[in-house]
């Protein structure tokens, strides 16, 4: 591999630009070209970024044309599978938005093509970088609360998107709850075993779909994580990234999403009911960038040192699973264990 990645973009719309800013930032990267089936959005971004590179609409030919080593696909879910599936059969490596698909089916197709044809796909999972996150992970990584028994994550905020999500039947579930569900994976080492899951539309909603969610997860370790979500809350808002408690067999933590993360633990333990607990703040700095840029440097420089990347498809299958496995809880008001979808 030269020392310059050759990277084709394909999808230019919103989150592109998190994408192109990173990109374009690294001199280890040279854009060789820009698709989009609207090939003014190809130019406008071309535009914006300086890029002196082709735009096309034609995502076959721009893979012939530019015969890149990465194709970064920013487009919608539903087209994924063919993106991800074509780019890797043209020994190209694909680095992709989440969520890895659309469907179980084509993940599993999409993973297994990806390790067949030795090619590495990776899923952006923004929210794994950041610096709080990471401090939080830490605590209970290095058991500063001792055994880890439970998490639990509250995400209420109100969003009025107008578009496809207001039709769609799993909004919460479907489009946003990948994050958290990651996040819970990260934070606590945990891999799911089985979910039980209640979706509703409470009064006052304004989308056609279920846009609350209440889930209980069994996980690995005998551990239990619990999600309470919503989309249409008016009043009370969570950060996007979750308020989040863990509890562990000396103490418990928070984090409540936009600063740094805290644990208690109690220093009076002789009484019935302790009364005074030591709180300690953890506000590590490991270096990553935040968000995208960190996500994105890391799937490049783990292509360049020949090691998956930290949201390797094959890894990243496990928090998708869990999403498919709440939506078909939901759906047969049951639970439902996560080696009936796949075999992890
Ligand atoms: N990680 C995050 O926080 C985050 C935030 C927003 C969106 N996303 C994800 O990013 C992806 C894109 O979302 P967006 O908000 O940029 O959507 P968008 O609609 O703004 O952009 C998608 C673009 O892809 C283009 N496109 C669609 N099909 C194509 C095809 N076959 N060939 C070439 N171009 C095609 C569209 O014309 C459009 O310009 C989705 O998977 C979404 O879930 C992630």
């Amino acid at each position: 591999m030269n020392n310059k990645l050759r990277v084709l973009q394909v999808g230019c719309g919103g989150i592109s630009n998190n994408w192109l800013t990173t990109l374009k930032g690294r001199e280890d990267i040279e854009i060789v070209g820009l698709v989009d089936l609207d090939e003014n959005n190809a130019i406008n971004k071309r535009n914006d970024f300086n890029l002196t590179c082709d735009t096309y609409t034609d995502f076959e030919k721009a893979i012939a044309d530019t015969t890149p080593d990465v194709v970064i696909d920013n487009t919608i879910p539903e087209i994924h599978h063919r993106i991800v599936t074509t780019s890797l059969k043209a020994d190209c490596h694909v680095f992709g938005e989440k969520p890895l698909a659309d469907t179980m089916e084509n993940a599993i197709d999409m993973v297994k093509t990806a390790d067949k044809l030795n090619k590495s796909y990776s899923v952006m999972q923004n929210r794994r970088f950041l610096k709080d996150i990471r401090s939080f992970q830490s605590i209970i990584e290095k058991q500063m609360i001792g055994e880890l028994g439970f998490i639990g994550a509250s995400f209420y905020i109100e969003a009025h998107f107008g578009g496809f999500r207001d039709i769609m039947d799993s909004p919460l579930i479907l489009d946003m709850a990948i994050h958290t569900f990651d996040q819970a994976r990260f934070i606590s080492g945990c891999d799911p075993i089985s979910v039980y899951c209640h979706e509703f539309n409470p009064s006052g909603s304004w989308y056609k779909g279920n846009a609350s969610a209440v889930c209980i997860f069994e996980m690995t370790d005998n551990v239990v994580f619990s999600y309470n979500g919503s989309w249409c809350a008016k009043g009370n808002l969570t950060s996007w990234e979750c308020d989040w408690r863990a509890m562990g067999s000396d103490g418990a933590a928070r984090w409540d999403g936009k600063s740094a993360p805290w644990y208690e633990k109690p220093s009076d333990t002789q009484n019935m009911f302790p009364a005074e607990y030591e709180r300690n703040i953890i506000d590590n700095d490991d270096n990553y960038e935040e968000g995208h840029a960190g996500c994105i440097n890391d799937m490049i420089d783990s292509l360049k040192k020949g090691i998956p990347s930290q949201t390797d498809c094959k890894d990243n299958i496990k928090s998708l699973a869990m999403v498919m496995a709440a939506i078909k809880s939901s759906k047969e008001q049951r639970k439902v264990y996560i080696n009936e979808i796949i075999d992890i």
